[in-house]
């Protein structure tokens, strides 16, 4: 069999060499818990220190602003709830339900946790729609939405499926500019997960009151996460326990992959341009190739605002699975949607809410590159693209004619 191609970066990335190393050495010699007092302890406190001042530095913010977590899921579980967990210890069981926004193609970590707080009775919730074709949020929308019971925005920076960037710097401003105003203050979140490799994440800049991110998706370990809180930030923890984490997230750290993540995101710094132009020149060989040698495909989402390593195609009259387990048996990693609806028979809700119909949506293929892809890869992948699009469309065809007999 051929060299497998991994084509499937937005699921997850290899682990840097780099960043194995810097974390190998907690795993076994330098093993201690970092709560410890002892000199064990005190050695593993200076290595999350240490990671925490390289992810502050990357977000231009203070250390203490910085939480680790086991993932971007906690973190947007943890931004979400615990704004929301606040306000009602704040305010009391008597006080007005407060109201949320956030949009239709956020992560499932985002969006149910959202709904699942509505269900408790706990929010108002605005689902903000994206653009139809393109998968943008339109600010204007957003300002539509703005009630005086507002008190968190959640939207994601770059979409995981499709890969569309939204306007968090404009929201960001936005929300600055009318806090300024309101009694209620609106809180801002965004989910990074995606955009951390390829675009900037000062918050400063974005004015976001928080942001999360995952190691595994940056060339950094699973089990390790960020969520940034400006100081401020009314946010309540949702687990109890030990005091870690500046109170916010109890646990024993886990050190290895904090350092990982610390070392990960060191990495990106001195990498960013050159990996961001390689890439998008990469990616836009791939679209029009694609778009030009196969009948009847189409790209999911904004051509232009777009993560540089996202494709996400259509192909009429193919059925996305089947497209991936050929693909697969030809040694192609590709993915339908996000890692975690892969293996769903619904289709992806972000694939709806570009307005795609169902069976539609049924027959995509996201392709997200690394920094490790080349061109030959690419060259390997269309030609295979090609014939199993032939192949499938062949099947598709032959089971309809049977059935016209
Ligand atoms: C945009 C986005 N948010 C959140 C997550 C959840 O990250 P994790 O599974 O690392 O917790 C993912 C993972 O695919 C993602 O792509």
């Amino acid at each position: 069999m051929n060299k497998k191609i991994y084509l499937d970066h937005a699921a997850t990335t290899s682990l840097d060499k780099r960043v194995f190393r810097a974390m190998e050495p907690y795993f076994r010699e330098k093993f201690g818990n970092p709560s410890s007092v002892h000199s064990f302890g005190q050695e593993a406190m200076f290595a999350i220190e240490k990671s925490r001042k390289e992810v502050a530095r990357f977000l231009n913010c203070s250390d203490s602003e910085i939480i680790f977590t086991s993932g971007a899921t906690e973190s947007n579980n943890l931004a979400v709830r615990g704004v929301i967990e606040k306000y009602w210890e704040e305010m009391g069981k008597n006080a007005p339900i407060p109201h949320i926004i956030t949009s239709a193609i956020e992560h499932h970590c985002v969006l149910d946790t959202a709904i699942s707080i509505k269900k408790m009775g706990l929010v108002e919730l605005s689902i903000l729609p994206v653009h139809k074709n393109e998968g943008i949020v339109a600010i204007e929308d957003l300002k539509g939405k703005i009630k005086d019971n507002t008190i968190l925005v959640s939207i994601m920076y770059v979409n995981n499926e499709i890969g569309t960037v939204q306007p968090i710097e404009e929201i960001g401003e936005f929300i600055k500019e009318i806090n300024k105003e309101r009694k209620n203050k609106i809180m801002f979140h965004t989910d990074a997960v995606q955009a951390v490799n390829y675009f900037d994440c000062n918050t400063k800049k974005l004015n976001t009151d928080m942001l999360s991110f995952s190691g595994h998706k940056i060339y950094g370990p699973k089990g390790a996460g960020v969520l940034f809180i400006k100081k401020g930030t009314p946010l309540k923890p949702i687990q109890f326990g030990g005091g870690q984490e500046y109170r916010i997230r109890p646990g024993t750290q886990n050190v290895p992959a904090i350092v990982g993540i610390g070392k990960a995101v060191e990495m990106i710094g001195g990498e960013k341009s050159e990996v961001k132009n390689r890439i998008k020149k990469l990616r836009d060989y791939l679209v029009n190739k694609v778009l030009k040698e196969i009948p009847d495909s189409y790209l999911n989402g904004s051509k232009e605002k777009r993560s540089p390593n996202n494709a996400n195609f259509r192909f009429d009259n193919v059925e996305g699975e089947g497209l991936l387990i050929y693909l697969d048996m030809e040694g192609i990693s590709a993915s339908t949607g996000s890692a975690c609806s892969s293996g769903s028979l619904e289709p992806s809700h972000v694939l709806l809410a570009l307005g795609i119909k169902h069976e539609q949506a049924h027959g995509s293929l996201r392709i997200t590159l690394g920094k490790n892809n080349t061109k030959e890869e690419l060259d390997i992948f269309i030609k295979k693209l090609k014939k199993t699009v032939e192949r499938l469309r062949k099947i598709s065809g032959d089971v309809l004619k049977d059935f016209d007999k």
